[in-house]
């Protein structure tokens, strides 16, 4: 009798897994956690925006989740934008290996920007605008050497834009206006050859815009008003 049922109960699970694949089945625990863990770390979700990652679900169907198509399970995309979610970011979203796009802007989030995002090596956007996101910029972020799209823009960050960020080749847009930070412009920012977009205002900063800033050839859209720079708006911004 015990075998019959152990043999039942096996065809009953390879049934499962083959007909109904619920998340038991192919998930990849690392990604399955990590999600668990950021919603873990919500403390009010008033749209609801969170009611479908529970366990009848799988995680790649779950509101504001994409999953890879090459490596199902793997999770490619979180996007809650104004969800009205308040809480903090889960450093787990750092296991999230294959992410290539978090996207959290108009929310509440408070707290750090953990640096384990500079774990996710394929990240391209990250949008964490209009949050409440505190604490310094981390310097991990230049680790996200795909990252080519970068938003912080209306948060409570501090202290110095970290000359790291100069690394981040493939930098498209670099948003980080409205925060109180401190400190100047990093010469190192005039690095980033693929940069078109830079918004600086009311970020507290002092000091000159670096005049090498002129050989940004891809440079289109530039805001720094709102700070106290000092010295001559370099000519190549015209
Ligand atoms: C799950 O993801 C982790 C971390 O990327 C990886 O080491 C592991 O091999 C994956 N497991 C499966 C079953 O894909
Ligand atoms: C994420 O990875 C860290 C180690 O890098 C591990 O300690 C932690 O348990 C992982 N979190 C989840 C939710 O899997
Ligand atoms: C899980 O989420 C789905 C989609 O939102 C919903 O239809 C279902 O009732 C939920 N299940 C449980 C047990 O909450
Ligand atoms: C921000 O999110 C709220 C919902 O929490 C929404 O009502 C509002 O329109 C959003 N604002 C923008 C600028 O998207
Ligand atoms: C941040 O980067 C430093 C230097 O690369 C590294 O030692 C550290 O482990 C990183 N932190 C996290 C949380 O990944
Ligand atoms: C900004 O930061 C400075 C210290 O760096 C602090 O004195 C000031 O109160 C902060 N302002 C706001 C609006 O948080
Ligand atoms: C700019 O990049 C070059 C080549 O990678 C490097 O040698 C230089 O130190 C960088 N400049 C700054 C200011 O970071
Ligand atoms: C702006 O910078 C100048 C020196 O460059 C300093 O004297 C002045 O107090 C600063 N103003 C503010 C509002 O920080």
């Amino acid at each position: 009798m015990p075998k019959r049922l152990a043999l039942l109960l096996y065809i009953a699970l390879v049934w499962c897994c083959f007909n109904n694949t619920p998340a038991y089945c192919l998930a990849n625990e690392t990604d399955r956690l990590a999600l668990i863990s950021f919603k873990g770390s919500i403390d009010q979700d008033p749209f609801g925006a969170l009611n479908s990652w529970n366990d009848s679900l799988h995680y790649c169907d779950w509101e504001g989740i994409a999953c890879s198509r090459r490596h199902r399970d793997r999770v490619t995309e979180l996007n809650l934008m104004s969800q009205g979610l308040v809480g903090s970011l889960s450093p787990h979203i750092g296991n999230l290996s294959f992410l290539r796009i978090i996207v959290l802007q108009n929310n509440s989030f408070h707290g750090p920007v953990p640096q384990e995002i500079g774990r996710l090596f394929r990240l391209q956007t990250l949008a964490l605008s209009k949050n409440s996101f505190g604490g310094q910029i981390p310097k991990n972020l230049s680790s996200c050497s795909n990252l080519d799209y970068l938003n912080l823009i209306d948060n409570h960050l501090t202290g110095n834009i970290p000359g790291e960020l100069g690394s981040l080749e493939k930098l498209e847009a670099l948003g980080l206006s409205k925060n109180n930070l401190s400190g100047t412009i990093p010469l190192s920012l005039t690095n980033l050859s693929s940069l078109s977009i830079v918004s600086l205002s009311e970020c507290n900063l002092h000091g000159e815009i670096p005049a090498e800033i002129n050989r940004l050839q891809a440079l289109r859209f530039v805001q720094i008003f709102g700070n106290n720079l000092s010295g001559k708006i370099p000519s190549g911004l015209f």
